[in-house]
């Protein structure tokens, strides 16, 4: 079986550890035919070609293209800004706070912005006071290629770099990621010769961190993307190779949704202990959000489903959230990453002679405590009856942060099939984007 770098422990899951809000061995039991049948619907829309996501971590042809275009950029160019909002965005944002090079701007790589996923006119002049258009890159992504945010920062871009380079030039400061092939955006880009990097069209955006969407960003500020896309694919081989009892994503799914059904656990926490995944939990958040939150089934029953994901980082939530989570309403699963080895580590010096309480926090490794306070939080939670879970991975690089992508792409796609809604559309975003759309005409 494929080696990964990821553990998922979920031990304090099952009422063994946390009694009766945890999962009975006889839940589990009965649960395993459901995860068979949701595991062979979610490998037979890979195989149809109806989803492709799980197709990402092997075309390599588009981590060639988006590697060469970026190293080619990083010869004019200086900044990278990044308009895209949701999928759009997200991806991008997790993975430069988790695998940027602390020498961010060495050689060969821009140094990454974003705007775009807010029309905060703040943030935005902050931004455009900061770069000079001249040794400006801007990526516009977006699948649709009519979204309100991105379009709109995107005409003031393209309006700057007009002014400070001329039309001649304007088109080499662009890339455009969008549709592969239509949509407003494609239109334009064909029309104004901007590059084009395309989005499969059975991607959909919060499921395309690992296309163009996120590849392209990555590589520019020197993220190992072969790394990423091999991490990723290790884990796919995984979910096809092993049984639900095996596999991380399955067992995941299974024992949130057993949760939901069973005892109304409908709250979904992800709480890494580094803060380097804290963009990584929001990209969390809105993968469950927008792929299980639904007023009805498959069928068209009205059913207003799905799990609210929240968000936290540890230790800083331990002094804020943990309180709610030990002893308010018990309707939380939460789901703690942890990190075994940090880059780099720092001790305390020696603090003896202080002679006082704070003594003891002398000659103590930062990675020890971290640890520590980890295996604290979850031990108050199963001296609480709280459930909770911890997915381990050795490092936070590009490989491991691949797996984790994969894992939860997949966990949520399954329970997509347990808790039978379409996960892969979105019309409750499309709604308010349909408003905004009719205000303008
Ligand atoms: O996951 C999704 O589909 C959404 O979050 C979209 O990514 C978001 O609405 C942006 O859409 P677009 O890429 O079409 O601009």
């Amino acid at each position: 079986m494929t080696r990964l770098s990821l553990r998922y422990d979920d031990t304090n899951m099952r009422s063994a550890a946390v009694g009766k809000t945890g999962v009975s061995p006889r839940e589990w039991s009965a649960m395993l035919p459901r995860l068979r049948a949701a595991r062979n619907a979610v490998q037979k829309l890979a195989r149809m070609k109806e989803q492709g996501f799980m197709d990402l971590p092997f075309e390599r042809k588009t981590n060639a293209v988006c590697t060469k275009l970026a190293k080619q950029l990083s010869r004019s160019f200086t900044d990278l800004v990044v308009l895209g909002i949701g999928g759009s965005d997200l991806g991008a944002r997790a993975l430069q706070q988790a695998l940027a090079p602390v020498d961010e701007h060495k050689k060969g790589t821009m140094r990454l912005h974003f705007a775009g996923s807010s029309t905060d006119p703040d943030e935005l002049s902050r931004l455009l006071k900061r770069l000079n258009m001249k040794k400006t890159c801007v990526n516009v992504i977006s699948k649709s290629g009519d979204t309100l945010e991105t379009m709109a920062a995107f005409l003031v871009f393209r309006d700057r770099i007009l002014k400070s380079v001329g039309p001649g030039r304007m088109p080499s400061h662009i890339v455009a990621t969008t549709d592969e092939e239509s949509g407003s955006l494609n239109e334009l880009a064909r029309k104004e010769r901007y590059e084009l990097l395309p989005v499969p069209m059975n991607v959909g955006g919060r499921f395309s961190v690992l296309s163009s969407v996120g590849l392209f960003p990555a590589a520019a500020i020197g993220i190992d993307t072969t790394l990423l896309l091999q991490g990723a694919k290790s884990f796919v081989e995984g979910f096809h190779e092993c049984t639900p009892n095996e596999c991380m994503s399955t067992r995941y799914a299974g024992l949130h949704v057993i949760g939901m059904e069973r005892r109304d656990q409908r709250i979904h926490v992800t709480m890494p202990y580094a803060t380097r995944l804290a963009w990584f939990a929001h990209w969390v958040r809105q993968l469950v959000a927008e792929s299980l939150g639904k007023q009805t089934s498959r069928k068209g029953k009205t059913i207003h489903a799905g799990p609210t994901p929240v968000n936290a980082v540890g230790p800083e939530d331990q002094h804020s959230q943990m309180q709610l989570y030990n002893e308010g309403p018990f309707d939380k699963l939460i789901t703690f990453i942890e990190v075994k080895r940090f880059n780099g580590d720092i001790r305390t010096p020696a603090a003896g002679t202080m002679g006082n309480a704070i003594a003891r926090f002398g000659s103590r490794s930062f990675q020890d405590l971290i640890h520590l306070e980890r295996r604290a939080t979850a031990e108050s939670l199963c001296r609480n009856m709280r459930p909770n879970a911890t997915l381990t991975m050795d490092r936070i690089d590009a490989r491991a942060m691949g797996e984790l992508i994969m894992f939860w792409e997949i966990a949520v796609a399954l329970m997509g099939e347990l808790t039978d809604v379409n996960a892969y559309n979105q019309p409750g975003v499309e709604l308010s984007k349909r408003i905004m759309r009719e205000a303008f005409t």
